[in-house]
């Protein structure tokens, strides 16, 4: 029931943020995760209908391979570097929205589509609704490092106050290696009172590529709600 009630709300979320920010003739940045199928299914269907001239910026192989099957136009930050409107989903949203991203390995991806987009959408479903960081998503904070700092980057991180685990393959043995290449370590720091400040602290760790803490991004977040409604904040 309770998993039934979560896909409803990525659904109604999806597909309301996209009828209500797509556009014809835009460039699109295609974030990743499951709420985002949702998305790129109705900008499909969209799309066909209307014949919107789309053009599609991915943020991981993910949402690279959502793009083909969804048979909409590839394009690359080369040949775009400026997006109109870029739709990702999310792991917390809190009051100011500021997120914690990352639990599908591509926030390094993700943000930079972001941070070149003039508009951008979170979706997202009832769960990840936060006062504050870290109250509803107790895995950590996604912290993509160069494989051969990982090791005084996870003591810097314990240093800091975080509890770091390094994040394991699911069917190979060993860390998981990220689209680019890199290890993420995971790092547990609580309820995050000062989200700006914890992020400039972690980016200036040598070996850090970047965080999943997306500060001061998103335009709206669209939460889908158990009865199937969408609030928008
Ligand atoms: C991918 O690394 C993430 O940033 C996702 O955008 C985030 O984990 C949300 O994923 P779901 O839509 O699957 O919850």
């Amino acid at each position: 029931m309770t998993e039934d009630l979560i896909e409803l709300g990525k659904k109604k979320a999806a597909e309301k943020a996209v009828e209500d920010n797509v556009k014809k003739n835009m460039i699109l940045g295609i974030g990743s995760g499951s709420t985002v199928v949702y998305a790129v299914k109705k900008i499909a269907e969209l799309n066909k209908k209307n014949d919107l001239n789309l053009k599609c910026i991915p943020s991981s192989f993910q949402a690279y391979q959502l793009i083909l099957e969804n048979e909409l136009n590839l394009t690359s930050l080369d040949q775009h570097p400026e997006i109109d409107l870029d739709i990702d989903g999310a792991d917390e949203v809190d009051k100011d929205l500021n997120l914690i991203k990352g639990g599908g390995g591509c926030h390094v991806q993700e943000k930079i589509i972001a941070s070149n987009s003039k508009k951008i959408i979170i979706i997202a479903d009832f769960r990840k609704n936060s006062e504050k960081l870290g109250q509803n998503w107790k895995k950590g904070v996604p912290i993509e490092v160069i494989p051969m700092a990982y090791v005084p980057v996870r003591q810097k991180l314990e240093k800091l106050g975080g509890k770091p685990k390094l994040r394991m393959a699911q069917s190979k043995m060993g860390p998981l290696v990220s689209d680019n290449g890199n290890f993420i370590i995971d790092t547990d720091f609580g309820i995050i009172e000062n989200p700006v400040l914890l992020n400039e602290k972690l980016l200036t760790i040598p070996g850090v590529v970047d965080t999943g803490l997306f500060i001061g991004l998103t335009s709206k977040a669209y939460i889908g709600q158990k009865d199937g409604s969408v609030l928008i904040l």
